[in-house]
């Protein structure tokens, strides 16, 4: 490695945290550690971040541009993950490109405000019926004034079944999400790295 020290991320979640938890879990082979967790609301993530004894913040609605910039003075974060939060995020020059998201299809397709949770999986499965699309898959992407919009980073493919209902394709999906996540943290953290050492 770089000898440089991790980089410090923020997740931010509003659900069960099972993106947080994968990286956390991969903690140790990315070149990074979660300081900070912040949740929306109460909710599960948060709880085992907690339990983890990671650096917890519950605060509702969306953040502005100046609590995000606290946020990240206060923690000297580096990079803001996005695992599973559902509130818009305002995107201030200094974090810019250092925002990123995980959505559950292959954008641009199946994205933009509502677009979550089963609701993607449903969308992909009607397309799938009526115009025999073949695959769904994850996107990484940087985050931008708006929904599921940003410069995409990597995205991991799977096959949509014709057997599939939303939440076995949610699970297909959720197996490259594991993958994709932490390569993708790997790939940026390393970029970000080399334009600003
Ligand atoms: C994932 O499907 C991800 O694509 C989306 O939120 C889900 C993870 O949420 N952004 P959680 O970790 O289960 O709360």
């Amino acid at each position: 490695m770089s000898g440089q020290p991790p980089a410090r991320l923020a997740v931010f979640v509003s659900g069960t945290g099972r993106s947080l938890m994968n990286l956390v879990d991969w903690a140790p082979d990315l070149p990074a550690s979660v300081e900070l967790v912040v949740a929306n609301r109460p909710c599960l993530g948060e709880a085992l971040a907690r339990e983890r004894g990671i650096n917890t913040r519950v605060i509702p609605g969306d953040l502005t541009e100046t609590e995000l910039l606290e946020l990240k003075t206060e923690h000297a974060i580096d990079v803001i993950v996005l695992a599973g939060y559902l509130r818009r995020v305002a995107v201030p020059l200094s974090l810019a490109g250092r925002i990123v998201n995980i959505h559950p299809a292959l954008l641009p397709k199946f994205g933009g405000p509502g677009m979550y949770g089963w609701r993607v999986h449903s969308a992909v499965l009607k397309e799938a019926h009526e115009q025999g699309l073949a695959e769904s898959g994850c996107t990484v992407h940087l985050c931008d004034a708006h929904y599921d919009t940003g410069p995409i980073l990597l995205q991991r493919t799977c096959p949509v079944l014709s057997s599939d209902t939303p939440e076995s394709l949610a699970a297909r999906v959720f197996e490259q999400e594991l993958i994709a996540y932490p390569q993708a943290l790997r790939a940026l953290i390393e970029s970000l790295r080399q334009s600003s050492p």
